[in-house]
């Protein structure tokens, strides 16, 4: 009777044990923290004003010193539908590459240089001129 007791009070005591740090420990009771969306782009936005005198020194010669385009050379940034559809960050990714008149996308036939053919440009220096091309559009 006695053993009997004995053992019943050490698996009480076990379950209390057990109850108490399993209650405090969960994962499900503990507050939830919300994950925050990153609110920054992975590339600052660019300054216009530093972006007018890098467009003005490497890609006023094809698209025109107002990006009016130039006949035979650049498109138009005046009327382009393609700048204005494309995020900071997808028009990044485009200076970089360029488009080529192997792109199908290419209506020219004439070559867009990657970084307009200044590969000394940073990608901050891009985001710059993507501010500003994207005020030029009418
Ligand atoms: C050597 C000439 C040349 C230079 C320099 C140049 N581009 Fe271009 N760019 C082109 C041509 C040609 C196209 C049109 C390609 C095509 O047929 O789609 C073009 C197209 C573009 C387009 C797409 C426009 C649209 O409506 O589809 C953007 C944006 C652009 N250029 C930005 C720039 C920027 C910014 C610079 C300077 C960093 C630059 N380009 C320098 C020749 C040039």
């Amino acid at each position: 009777m006695r053993r009997n007791l004995f053992v019943l009070t050490l698996l009480a005591a076990v379950l209390i044990v057990l109850a108490a740090c399993g209650g405090g420990s969960q994962p499900a009771d503990a507050p939830v923290q919300p994950t925050v969306a990153p609110t920054q782009p992975p590339v600052a936005a660019g300054d216009s004003a530093k972006g007018k005198d890098l467009f003005a020194g490497t890609c006023s010669a094809c698209h025109g010193p107002s990006g009016e385009g130039v006949t035979g050379l650049g498109k138009p940034f005046t009327t382009s539908d393609f700048v204005p559809s494309q995020s900071d960050e997808q028009l990044l990714a485009f200076l970089k590459v360029g488009r080529p008149t192997s792109d199908p996308a290419n209506t020219t036939g004439v070559d867009m240089p990657p970084k307009g053919g200044n590969p000394a440009l940073t990608d901050e220096q891009l985001m710059d001129i993507i501010a500003y091309i994207r005020t030029l559009h009418q």
